[in-house]
Order: structure tokens, then sequence, then C-alpha cells
């Protein structure tokens, strides 16, 4: 039920932030059942699960897994890693795009410090022609988020992207006010816990919310990303694509509803999966299990037969 399952992403993205559980997790590594979620704690691993993504039609993106920073040498870190991996994977997997956590390179410490960081790696992906989305984050982190990006975009960068989540209040105005920088857009449902005065709390008043933020963008963006997993949602979004000619994709999660996206590549549209990869892969790991109740059963069982 709705108030069950409001409990249930309470509770897990709450462990998530609980020291004790992720030692445990840490332990049990990616076999823990992470695995079905993260290509693996390596570039290399990354890349294998690219190539096979890329036999089956699938676009793909790439996004180096870290947790927030709360140190500029942390964050000055995290910009190296990207600013390495952009030419290694352009060179490997023409096509393949990026997407960065701005709270990887020190948001919440420093905006201007996040900026300058997201700067460099975005103009190091323009010499290789490769684009980088801006993950958005907890509602803390939006208003900034918004402002690196129209400070990159009026910086002449247009190899970057926004991410608007629907559960947000504010996410129609955010769109309606970029709209002027023909902006490419992803539109999700939102993942972070987030309270009734700044989020929807019902799914079903999300999923009413989706189609409305989804069918704005492809009615006026430059780009449209249709990420989300729920066929009602893209029935609906291809629906109103073919109405408007709109320039867009479909985008899901590695190890979310594999078949769904194969469906969509026959029937010949274009689907980019979220491949993850690194360390520091467990609050990723949890965001997805509060998705779905029944994937913490399958973390359990998986637990029980070590
Ligand atoms: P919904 O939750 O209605 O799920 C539809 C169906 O998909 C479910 O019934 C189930 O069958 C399946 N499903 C969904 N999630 C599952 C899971 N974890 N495990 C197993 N089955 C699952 N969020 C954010 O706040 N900021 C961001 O930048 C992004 N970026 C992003 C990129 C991409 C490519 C995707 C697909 C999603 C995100 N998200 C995100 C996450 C998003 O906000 C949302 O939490 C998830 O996509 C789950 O919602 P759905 O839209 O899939 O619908």
């Amino acid at each position: 039920g709705r108030i069950g399952q409001s409990a249930f992403r309470s509770l897990i993205l709450s462990a998530a932030n609980n020291r004790r559980i992720q030692a445990m997790a840490d332990r049990h590594g990616l076999e823990a059942g992470a695995d079905r979620f993260v290509a693996g704690e390596t570039l290399v691993d990354a890349m294998r699960v690219i190539e096979r993504l890329r036999d089956d039609g699938m676009r793909t993106y790439v996004i180096a897994l870290g947790e927030a920073i709360h140190s500029r040498q942390g964050a000055a870190a995290a910009a190296d890693l990207y600013e390495q991996l952009i030419p290694d994977v352009a060179a490997r997997g023409p096509g393949t795009t990026f997407s960065i956590k701005l709270t990887h390179l020190g948001i919440e410490l420093d905006r201007d410090l996040a900026l300058g960081h997201a700067r460099r790696i975005i103009s190091r992906a323009a010499e290789h022609a490769a684009f980088v989305r801006l993950d958005m984050e907890h509602s803390a982190v939006v208003d900034d988020t918004l402002a690196i990006y129209r400070a990159l975009r009026s910086d002449g960068l247009d190899n970057t992207g926004i991410v608007l989540q629907a559960y947000l209040h504010r996410s129609l105005d955010d769109l309606i006010g970029l709209l002027p920088l023909e902006p490419n857009v992803r539109v999700v449902k939102g993942a972070y816990l987030e309270p009734p005065g700044v989020a929807l709390q019902r799914k079903s008043h999300v999923d009413v919310a989706y189609n409305q933020l989804a069918r704005t963008a492809l009615s006026h963006a430059k780009f449209t990303a249709v990420a989300t997993h729920d066929a009602q949602a893209i029935r609906a979004a291809a629906a109103v694509a073919q109405r408007t000619g709109a320039d867009f994709e479909f985008q899901m999660l590695y190890g979310v509803r594999y078949a769904l996206a194969q469906q969509m590549v026959a029937r010949g549209h274009a689907v980019r999966i979220c491949v993850p990869f690194g360390k520091d892969w467990f609050v990723y790991f949890t965001r997805r299990l509060a998705e779905r109740p029944s994937n913490v059963l399958f973390l359990a069982r998986n637990l029980g037969r070590r």
C-alpha cells in the first residue's frame, strides 16, 4: 500500500547513512547483490558491460560512483578521475556519454569550486565530442545545480544537460525557466527522501506529474531523455513524441527491466542504459533497493546464501 511504500523508502534510504550497515555491505562486497545494478568496481568492468549492451543495440552512459565529498582534496580527486575517464571511454566506446554528481565535486562545500571542476570536466569532454549530464540530487542542492548548469551554458559549453525530478513541486517551473536555453533535459520521477513541503509523497501523484513534465519537455526542450522503467509512462511519452516530432531517447538503469529496454529497441526507439561503476557503490545500491520492496528480499536471499 501507499503508506507501506513510503515507510519502506524512509527506512531503506536512512539505513544508507548508517556506518555499521555500510561496513557490513563493504565486507560482503558486490556479491551481496549489488552486481545486479553496478557494472563492477573498475573501468574495465564498465567497458565490458558497455560492449555487451552495444551488441544489443543499446546506447550507454557511464557514471563513476562516489560519495558526497567533504574536502577540497576529495572534490579535486573526483574531478581528476573524470578527466582521465572521459578520453579513455570516448576512445573505446564512441557515443557513450557521462553523468556527474555535483556533490562529488564539492557543491555542498562551495558552489564555485564545483562549478570550476564541472567546467574542467565538460571542457575536456568537448575535446572528445562527449556529452556530460549533471545528475540531480537531494532538494538542498537543486538551486545550485541549476545555477551551475546556467553558468556552464553561458560559458558556451553546450555538451551538457540537466535532470528534472517530477516529484518536486518546483520542477515544471524550473523546466519552463530553462526553455530559453534550449536545454537537453532528462526527466525522472525522483529518488531521494524529501518532505511534503518540497515533493509529492504519493506514487500516483508522482506518476501524473511525471507524464506532465515529460510531455512539456517533449514539446519544447531541445532534447529529452525519458528516464523511467514505467511502461505506462514510456507508452505515453512515445505517443507525445510522435505527435511533436521531439528529438528524444529513453533511458534506463543497468539491471532494471532490461526486457522492456529490448522491446523499445525492437520498436525502433533509442534506449540509453546507465552503467555505474566504482568502489563507492553502496549508496547507489540502496537507492535502487528503496525503489522496490522485493529488491530487499532479493538482497536478503543473497546474503543468506553465503
Ligand atoms: P517506478 O518506480 O514507477 O517503476 C516502474 C517499474 O519499474 C516498477 O514497477 C518496477 O517493475 C521497475 N523498477 C523501477 N525501479 C526498480 C528498481 N530499482 N529495481 C527493480 N525494479 C524497478 N533520480 C534522481 O533523483 N536524480 C537523477 O539524476 C536520476 N537519474 C536517473 C537516470 C536514469 C536513466 C533512470 C532510469 C533513473 C534515474 N533516477 C534519478 C531515478 C528515478 O528518479 C527513479 O527513482 C527510478 O527511475 C524509479 O522510478 P521509475 O521511473 O522507474 O518508475
